[in-house]
């Protein structure tokens, strides 16, 4: 049952002045005079972290000055958190977390790091490794449950993997391409020396709980099975296996691997599908306000479970949509920020840097600003073997154009610079700049 304040009374009656006159001209949307329009503060971004200011949490004549401690940097960092859009509203589970935040474990040879449930609860469908490899360093042969999609930051690895039908894959990636590995397969990541510094890359697992620290290694298995059944395993004396580890190595040194992958085979390789993929090489789609590049099982057939999009936003551009599939974002250079809006007038803005990553529950609306000087870049990974997304504008284009009147009151001049086609970045309007 509604009661009527004189609130609401008053807010009716105001809003039904305001709105124009259906005669004025043949084009003016449809009066709908049930809500008062939203405010019109344009929301800038109030500072960045590169700003020489003591951020305080005041926006639009809202909030007051901080009188305690202050972790500057980190505020400085998140003007969005600290002085939030007066739009954003209610509550939305945390989407953000920093690689620089997570526990990182350190090995010789290199180290490795893991956003999951843990830190993130939001993020209850895919997980997110960040891992370092010494030139020659080995990521020891080891399998799990959740599939494992990859993204190469910078040098060169190494892979391998053999499927249950005893068929073999050995190949080597370079930065910008993929690998992805099904549920169960062994595999091993080594880091070639193509680059005096070794390899950097990403690991994505399809699953928020998966932990890079519960895999199933093969030093840790032998250490655990009788000698006397690891000999009749594989034929051998007891004694040939005098010198295996007693627990797992996870990361371990080693030699680079022979530049030539053909001369590192055992048998030519024989899977029907490869298992890495190129990305590097894919062009991107150009639009007005960035590129585009997207990766799914259309042409990478291994990558049933994971598919991705590298975009760079140029300054001022952004990219607005909602996913139909979990979504991860990580941010490779640049500054954004992303608003999600969660249903039920729920809706929060994050800041994010490079080494951020951003996790979107499926549905939700969002969109990823470029707030800095220089272009913006990232990785969008879906829990999915093909790319979708619904772009705000198409929809708003292709539909009969006075559904949109009624609900947003735009005239048709508006509507006609919606765009038909998909633009998955746009650039910055002739008349809004992002920078207060
Ligand atoms: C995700 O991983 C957790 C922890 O390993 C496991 O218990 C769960 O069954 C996995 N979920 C799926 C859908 O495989
Ligand atoms: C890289 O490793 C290979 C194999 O061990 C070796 O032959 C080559 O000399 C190394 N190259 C550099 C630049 O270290
Ligand atoms: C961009 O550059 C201008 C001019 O140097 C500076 O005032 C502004 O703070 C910079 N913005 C960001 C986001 O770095």
């Amino acid at each position: 049952m509604y009661s009527w304040s004189l609130l609401s009374i008053l807010t009716i009656l105001s809003t039904a002045l305001a709105a124009p006159a259906s005669s004025e001209t043949s084009s003016a949307p449809a009066p709908s005079p049930t809500v008062p329009y939203a405010s019109d503060d344009p929301n800038y971004p109030l500072w960045n972290p590169e700003s020489d200011i003591t951020p305080e949490p005041i926006r639009s004549g809202l909030g007051a000055t901080i009188l305690g401690p202050q972790n500057v940097p980190v505020e400085l960092q998140n003007p969005d958190v600290l002085a939030p859009p007066t739009t954003d509203n209610g509550a939305v589970p945390n989407f953000k977390w920093p690689f620089s935040l997570s526990h990182n474990r350190l090995q010789t040879g290199g180290w490795a790091r893991e956003q999951n449930v843990n830190v993130m609860p939001v993020a209850t469908d895919i997980a997110g490794v960040n891992m370092r490899l010494e030139a020659g360093a080995i990521r020891e042969l080891h399998w799990h449950t959740d599939a494992e999609w990859a993204y190469m930051l910078s040098g060169y690895v190494r892979v391998s993997t053999v499927t249950p039908d005893g068929q073999v894959y050995l190949a080597d990636v370079g930065p910008g391409d993929l690998w992805y590995f099904p549920p169960g397969f062994p595999h091993s990541i080594q880091a070639k020396n193509t680059t005096e510094e070794g390899a950097e890359f990403l690991l994505i697992f399809d699953n928020g709980s998966f932990s890079e620290d519960s895999t199933f290694l093969l030093t840790d298995w032998l250490a655990h099975v009788p000698k006397e059944v690891i000999a009749k395993n594989f034929q051998t004396d007891i004694s040939a296996f005098d010198r295996i580890p007693s627990h797992e190595l996870y990361i371990l040194p080693s030699h680079p691997p022979p530049a030539d992958v053909a001369t590192d085979m055992v048998v030519p390789n024989d899977t029907p599908i490869p298992y890495t993929f190129p990305m590097s090489q894919v062009e991107g789609t150009k639009t007005a306000g960035g590129t585009y590049k997207v990766v799914d099982s259309r042409t990478f057939t291994a990558a049933t479970t994971i598919c991705a999009a590298e975009v760079t936003v140029e300054v001022g551009g952004m990219r607005c949509w909602h996913p139909t599939e979990p979504e991860w974002t990580f941010f490779i250079s640049g500054e954004a920020r992303i608003t999600v809006f969660a249903s039920s007038s729920n809706a929060q803005t994050s800041d994010f840097q490079a080494g951020d990553i951003a996790y979107i529950p499926p549905s939700f609306g969002h969109y990823i600003e470029n707030t800095g000087n220089s272009t913006l870049k990232f990785l969008e990974v879906f829990k999915s073997g093909i790319f979708q997304d619904i772009s705000l504008s198409q929809w708003l284009a292709l539909i009969p154009h006075e559904l949109v009147k009624a609900h947003l009151r735009v005239d048709d001049a508006t509507i006609a610079k919606f765009s038909r086609t998909k633009q998955e970045v746009v650039g910055p309007t002739s008349s809004g700049s992002t920078s207060a």
